[in-house]
This record gives structure tokens, sequence and C-alpha cells, in this order.
């Protein structure tokens, strides 16, 4: 049985060289963990450092739109007690997770665009332009896609957050599966589950949903994640993340930086 822990994900395609800044996301949030802190927040703290890094598809990563200049990205949390916050297609901010923790604090689940941007400024996050600046061609051959992570935390709380700047090609206004609850992410009183791949065809099959209630089911996180990837035909690329009170897996179709730090209960 697992006591806490987490597991953080660079992207489906993503490089397995990659996964030093998985590992530095993940060791942070693990020693807030071990401090006792909530799985929410130390998901976030992960997520963030993964945004931050500049070399996945979220955050400072992100891709370009096709129009060659336009960054719009997705962002969404979740914990076991169904609190849930959510940014759709927010421009011009750093973190767009620590928006959508704080969305948490509103009367909402989620906002979108001008709304969302608005809500960030207001609560102190400035205008940020220093993107990396990959067109969606460039970060493609990386393989980049969304960032996730799934936490345990010692209170028995499950949480989930995830990231991205979107998938390529892809037009303006296009929003993929990373904010859309059971598609990209679910977390529940049993389990956490985040989703990396082409939203197109996660939105289609909600494989985030479908995880979490095997794993309910009692299923092994792994089974469940494989079974998960087996939702896709042969040819889409997914990476799924999962998170129980018994196990944990990672589970791809190609590479996918990856990190994980559990700490098991004793005996
Ligand atoms: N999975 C990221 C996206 O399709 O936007």
């Amino acid at each position: 049985m697992i006591s806490f822990g987490l597991v953080a994900h660079g992207g489906v395609g993503s490089p397995g060289e990659l996964s030093d800044g998985c590992r530095a996301a993940c060791e942070a949030a693990f020693r807030m963990l071990e401090a006792g802190k909530d799985s929410l927040d130390a998901a976030v703290e992960a997520a963030r450092l993964l945004e931050d890094d500049g070399r996945f598809n979220a955050g400072r990563g992100s891709v370009l739109r096709i129009d060659g200049k336009t960054i719009e990205m997705d962002a969404a949390v979740m914990d076991s007690a169904s609190r849930i916050g959510v940014v759709i297609n927010i421009r011009d901010v750093k973190n767009p997770v620590l928006i959508a923790r704080a969305v948490i604090g509103t009367p909402h689940v989620a906002l979108a665009g001008r709304g969302a941007e608005a809500f960030a400024r207001g609560l102190g996050f400035g205008p940020f332009h220093d993107f990396s600046g990959k067109s969606a061609t460039e970060k493609s051959e990386t393989g980049a896609d969304t960032i996730g992570v799934v936490a345990l935390d010692k209170a028995g709380s499950f949480a989930v957050a995830t990231s991205t700047g979107g998938a390529a090609p892809m037009m303006v206004g296009r929003v993929g599966d990373t904010p859309m609850m059971g598609c990209g992410f679910y977390a529940g009183p049993r389990g956490a589950v985040a989703v990396t791949g082409l939203g197109e065809e996660s939105i289609r099959k909600m494989p985030a949903k479908t995880v979490y209630d095997m794993i309910a089911d009692d299923r092994d996180a792994k089974d469940a994640c494989e079974k998960g990837l087996d939702l896709f035909a042969s040819g889409v690329k997914m990476g799924i993340i999962a998170i129980s009170r018994s196990d944990w897996a990672v589970a791809a179709r190609v590479t996918m930086a990856h990190w994980s730090m559990i700490r098991k209960k004793i005996k």
C-alpha cells in the first residue's frame, strides 16, 4: 500500500532524456507531501515546475498556434473532494496551473480566454511573454505534449494537475482534452489519472474517467492504464499515468519522460 507519493510525465512522445525535469518536479512536490502538505498543492507545484522548465509543451514551453504567433494554454486541477479548477485558452500568463488552482476559490469550475486572463491579473499574475516560442512543427519533432501529475497525500486524498500548450497543428481557439474532466484528467476518492495525447481522440473516449472507474473497481493501476490505451486505435499516440492506494502506473505507446516518487506504508 502507498502512504504518499506522486507520478509526473512530460507528455507522450517526449524523449526519456527529459525525465530529469520530471524528477526535479517530483522531488520538490515529494518534499511537500513528506511535510504533510495536501496532494492538490503538491501536484500543482510539480506541474508549475514542469511549466517553467521550457522543454515541455506547457507554460513557458507552449507551442504556437497555426498562425505562428499565438499561444493559448489550458490547465486543470482536481482532487478527491471534487475541488476542480480549469482554465481554457488562457494567454500571456506564466503558469496556467496556478490560475486553475485559484479558480477553486471562485464560485466557478472553469474560466476561459479573456475572463481567465483578467482573473489572473486580478490575482497579481502579471503579463508574461517569455515563451520558448517553438512552432507546432518544431515542437512536434521533439514529441512534446501535455504535462501531468497525479499525487496521493498522507491524509489519503488524491489529486491531479494537467497543463498544455495544445496539440500540433491547431487553430486559434481550439481546445483539447487537458481541461476536460474525465478526458484529460480525473481524481476521486480511489485514485487520480492524467492523460496525454491528441485531444480530439481523447475527448471522444473519456480515458481518464474510464481508467479511474477501473481503479475504483479494484483493478491494478497498470492494468487499468493499459486498458485505457486500448480505447484508442493502434496508431494513436497516447499516454496515461495513475495512482491508487495500492499502486501506480505509467503507460504509453511511445516514449514519455516521467518520474515517480512513492513512499510505501510499513506493514
Ligand atoms: N492533449 C493536449 C491537447 O490535445 O491539447
